[in-house]
């Protein structure tokens, strides 16, 4: 595996691979790999002649200082697993190699932004998009890969892709989950003991939702959801959502045609923890 720190090296030694015909598969990280990358990593690798992972921890993207002073860093381990899932090219940039000069770039994605996420993390989403635009120029991928998990940022991405027209295939992929059904996230590692044993309810109370979809309707099932974060006073929600899978606007009624999924943000004391399920 190359390890490369400029983008310079990054890009000289990635278009003269392209020059050669061969297809470039992308996993953009923020390093404390888990199983979750590695699922989008070992995709990567299968569908693609060179796997190429970054990993910054993209301070413009971060609301809370807290959140981004706390956020884990263990290079060391990232390498090995990266060795493990057979990684050919590493990026792994600092802040000053990424952002020279403060950064101005404002997007506009409209609705999109508007809601959930977005509207509980200002400036969040146009940090993810600025990153992710300049790693797209560096990496020049054919396909980048990108988790469910953080499903409105696929959805602003694939926005971002369209909107610029970018030559590069986003390829979505599904929610990896501890064995008691907890999404795997890097935070999960900031939960106190008694906090990790009731995070899985989150993804039961999803699951058990989609079960009543029968016999509530979306503002019904709303309610009956926030009902059953409130019986856990450890939670404290900030959203629970049921929206379209594409804009990710509440939608009022059941529709076979319109794919609709449920998204929830809940504090854990004071990790968020975020998840979603589709209900149709
Ligand atoms: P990070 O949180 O490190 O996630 C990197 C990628 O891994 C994202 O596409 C995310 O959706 C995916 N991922 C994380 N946990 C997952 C899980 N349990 N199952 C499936 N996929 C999972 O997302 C970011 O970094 C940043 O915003 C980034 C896109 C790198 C821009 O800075």
């Amino acid at each position: 595996m190359y390890i490369f720190s400029t983008i310079k090296e990054t890009s000289d030694y990635l278009s003269r691979k392209k020059g050669q015909g061969l297809r470039i598969g992308f996993v953009p990280t923020m390093g404390a790999l888990h199983e979750g990358h590695l699922s989008l990593m070992r995709r990567a690798k299968e569908e693609n002649d060179l796997l190429a992972v970054s990993i910054f921890v993209n301070p413009i993207q971060f609301n809370n200082a807290q959140d981004l002073e706390k956020y884990p860093r263990d290079l060391a381990k990232d390498r090995a697993l990266l060795e493990q899932v057979g990684c050919d090219v590493l990026f792994a940039p600092d802040a000053d190699e990424m952002y020279p000069e403060p950064e101005t770039t404002v997007y506009d994605f409209g609705p999109l932004e508007q809601v959930m996420e977005g509207a509980s993390r200002k400036g969040h989403f146009n940090g993810v998009a600025v990153v992710v635009y300049k790693l797209f120029e560096i990496i020049e991928p054919d396909r980048a890969y990108f988790g469910e998990k953080d499903f409105q940022q696929l959805a602003i991405i694939k926005e971002l892709v369209r909107k610029y027209k970018l030559p590069v295939e986003i390829v979505p992929c599904p929610i990896v989950r501890e064995k008691d059904g907890l999404a795997m996230s890097s935070r999960n590692e900031r939960l106190m003991e008694n906090e990790r044993k009731i995070a899985p309810k989150i993804s039961q109370i999803l699951k058990e939702a989609k079960t009543k979809t029968e016999e509530l309707n979306p503002a019904e099932l709303k309610i009956w959801v926030t009902e059953q974060f409130e019986k856990e006073p450890q939670f404290r929600l900030d959203y629970f959502e049921i929206a379209d899978d594409t804009y990710l606007q509440t939608v009022e009624n059941w529709n076979k045609n319109t794919g609709t999924m449920g998204f929830v943000a809940v504090f854990l004391g004071n990790v968020r923890l975020i998840d979603n399920i589709r209900f149709i």
